[in-house]
Parts: structure tokens; C-alpha cells; sequence
């Protein structure tokens, strides 16, 4: 199955990533310090594997339209995604919402996605994602929910949603903090993500897995940012 896909994942892997062309050996692909995949390479690929990458009508919608990276192509590391301070900005009852840009709101737009496993890599369907920011002067919203809200993983663990791109504020690199719950509430996990430009931050450096991954911008000139989630249930 994984064969199949290669093409598509390729699209949007730099090719420096490649640490092997040879199609006879197997192929090591390293998009992110979070995912590593054995790829065995053959000849022939298994047409009924292919049949079943297949997007539904569901996911299709949520494609990038400019990657084709449909969810179930989005790989898992099976590695526990790194806690992270919570900081004291958090505000519980964010609005659901697929993006945090307002109108008129200053800032460079991204796209974040990715999906959320447990451990064994089995995707967890409606865990939700909770987060909050600041804004492109550093400042947090603590009165309403300017660049807060939250989002539901679906049925194979993905979810995405816009906002803009962090900025560096007082001792702080770029970040975007999270929380992910349960379907009974039960807290998963707190953490941040962390943006170019924070590779030599001691967050990033104690947990390198929490550097966001950039691909390629999308149609909309939005920057498609790659984060996966990793929690035990
Ligand atoms: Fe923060």
C-alpha cells in the first residue's frame, strides 16, 4: 500500500530528504525529525492496495488541493509527542472554528494540519484540539478569543485549521500552544508547537519533535504547516 502513495508523498518532500534512490533497496523517507517511514520498494504495485487509497468524498474536502496529501497518506512515528508548558494564557471555552483569522487581522496566514495517533498508530477520532496564541505583537487575547479556538479530529485522526503565523515574543521563539482532550474530556496532552526560526530555543532543543514541519504554500498562498499528535488514549 505505502508503495502506492510514494508519488504523492513525494510531491511535497524536499528532495534532500532522500537519503536513498535506489528503487532495488528499500528507501528511507525523513520528512520531519517526527516521521520516519520504511518504504520497501517493488516492481509492481499491488493494485488492490492502490484501490483502497482511493479518497472518499469526506476526505477528498479536506485535500490541499496543491500537495494532494490526502489524511490517510499523513505517516505516524509512533513516538509520544513531547509535553510542554501550558504557560498562563490559556482560557478554557475557545470557540470551535476551522480558522482563528479574523477580519482585518494582521499577519502571515498558514494552514496547520496533521493527524492524531495513539501510540500503536491507530487514529484517534474526536480528540479535540484546543489552541491559542498570540498575535503578531505578541499579545494574547485575554478578554476574548481573538486567535483561540478548537477543532475535532475526524474519522482518521485529522484535523487542520488556519491561522497566522506566530510571532517571537519577550523570551519566547515562534509558538502556537495546545491542548488535546478526550471525547470525555480527559486531558491528552499540552504542548507547543514551534516555528522556524526556534531551532536553537531550549524548548525545540529538549524536543526536537515539536518543530513544526513547513511544506509547500497551497493554492491560497496560505503555508501549509505539518504537525502530528502522538498521545496515549
Ligand atoms: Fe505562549
Amino acid at each position: 500500500m505505502v508503495v502506492a502513495i510514494l508519488p504523492l508523498i513525494v510531491s511535497c518532500i524536499p528532495e534532500s530528504d532522500f537519503s536513498n534512490s535506489n528503487q532495488s533497496e528499500t528507501i528511507t523517507i525523513e520528512a520531519t525529525n517526527e516521521i520516519l517511514i520504511e518504504i520497501p520498494q517493488t516492481s509492481t504495485p499491488d493494485p488492490v492496495e492502490t484501490e483502497e487509497l482511493e479518497p472518499s468524498p469526506t476526505l477528498e474536502s479536506a485535500t490541499n488541493s496543491s500537495t494532494n496529501l490526502q489524511p490517510t497518506m499523513i505517516p505516524c512515528s509512533g513516538q509520544l509527542t513531547s509535553p510542554n508548558q501550558e504557560g498562563p494564557f490559556y482560557k478554557a471555552g475557545s470557540p470551535e472554528r476551522k480558522s482563528l483569522i479574523d477580519e482585518g487581522m494582521a499577519g502571515i496566514p498558514i494552514l496547520i494540519f496533521g493527524r492524531v495517533f495513539d501510540q500503536d498508530c491507530n487514529p484517534m477520532t474526536g480528540v479535540k484540539l484546543d489552541f491559542w496564541h498570540a498575535d503578531v505583537d505578541g499579545e494574547y487575547d485575554n478578554i476574548g478569543y481573538t486567535l483561540r479556538g478548537h477543532q475535532f479530529s475526524d474519522e482518521n485522526g485529522y484535523f487542520s485549521i488556519e491561522s497566522i503565523e506566530p510571532t517571537p515574543y519577550t523570551g519566547r521563539p515562534s509558538h502556537i500552544h495546545v491542548k488535546l482532550f478526550a471525547r470525555d474530556g480527559q486531558e491528552l496532552l499540552t504542548t507547543q508547537m514551534y516555528f522556524p526560526g526556534s531551532e536553537t530555543s531550549g524548548d525545540v532543543q529538549n524536543a526536537p519533535d515539536l518543530l513544526a514541519t513547513y511544506l509547500e504554500p497551497d493554492s491560497e498562498g496560505r503555508q501549509q504547516v505539518l504537525f502530528n499528535f502522538i498521545v496515549h488514549p
